[in-house]
């Protein structure tokens, strides 16, 4: 594994390999993740051209356990600013010897186009293109599904909300489908379904309540109101009484269904604070995990054994 830009087309192997290794960064009972100086003497970079919590701490969180020395450049006071290009701005990080790019960007390809572009002994890891992709995301959100879950085959997976503007979706069902899940279903309005999604081995409904009748697991996403026109933008009160996870709504899925969501949530718009919080949550377990699986995949690709493929 060189770069990781996106899950499609990785072999099912190579996810399972993602996961196992991931567990091992993770002391059970308390799930601490461990430290593992896999990658002492490297250099990471953190390029965020567009917001996040998560993604970017837990990429600094999980580099610093593996031992890589760690430098988030902040692109709002970057010379970007100034009108240095992308390509610019990663020979001149590439001349402060970086050895692996974390990328996020609002354009779908900003990723390949570094790894592309960037000298060859560096790594590129996709945070998040544009709608495109976002695989590391799907990674931890396998990983918590097989924490609580156990096997994917026989699972329920219902994917619930804004999935035409989510690269967190493509790369959920990418993953699902690689992993053989029972069956993978999309809950949306007509509006935010992408054409011909079906080819991609899901099933679509347009009712909440049939869509997450008896499954096993529901994933919640947020309306993103910054990739929408402005005639496409529901009404959050409308959206809500439709398609907001109520706690009598998530009574259609089976009773020990999981609830997750990869955040940020917009309470009361997709989720109810009571399911949020509710007992059957496991999105701040997401968070958590996504450490580990973020060491398993940093450590694969520019570990000892690593940057091979
Ligand atoms: N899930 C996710 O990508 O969250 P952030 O935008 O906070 O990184």
């Amino acid at each position: 594994l060189k770069h990781f830009l996106t899950i499609e087309g990785l072999p099912p192997l190579l996810l399972e390999e993602i996961l196992d290794r991931a567990e091992q960064f993770v002391t059970l009972p308390n799930k601490q993740q461990k430290k593992a100086p896999l990658l002492r003497g490297k250099t990471v970079m953190n390029l965020f051209f567009e917001n996040s919590t998560r993604t970017r701490v837990t990429f600094e969180i999980a580099a610093q356990r593996l031992g890589a020395d760690v430098t988030n450049l902040d692109i709002r006071t970057s010379s970007a600013s100034k009108g240095e290009t992308l390509l610019d701005t990663v020979r001149n990080l590439e001349a402060m010897n970086a050895d692996m790019f974390v990328v996020r960007h609002e354009h779908a390809g900003a990723a390949h186009f570094i790894a592309r572009y960037c000298a060859p002994h560096i790594s590129v890891l996709n945070a998040g293109d544009g709608r495109h992709s976002h695989p590391t995301q799907a990674m931890l959100d396998m990983f918590t599904i097989r924490q609580k879950k156990g096997s994917f085959q026989p699972l329920k997976v219902a994917i619930v909300g804004d999935v035409l503007h989510s690269r967190v979706a493509r790369s959920q069902i990418h993953a699902l489908t690689t992993l053989a899940t029972g069956e993978v279903r999309v809950v949306a309005p007509k509006t935010l379904v992408p054409a011909g999604i079906e080819k991609m081995g899901v099933n679509v409904f347009h009712h909440m309540e049939e869509g997450i009748e008896d499954v096993d697991v529901v994933i919640m996403l947020r309306l993103q109101r910054e990739r929408m026109q402005t005639a496409l933008l529901p009404s959050e009160r409308e959206f809500f009484k439709l398609y907001g996870l109520t706690e009598a709504r998530l009574k259609h899925a089976k009773p020990d269904a999981i609830v997750m969501h990869p955040g940020p949530i917009n309470r009361g718009v997709e989720i109810d604070s009571r399911v949020a919080d509710g007992m059957q949550s496991v999105i701040l377990e997401q968070v958590t995990n996504g450490i580990a699986v973020r060491m398993a995949v940093m450590s694969m690709i520019m570990g000892p054994q690593g940057g091979a493929a």
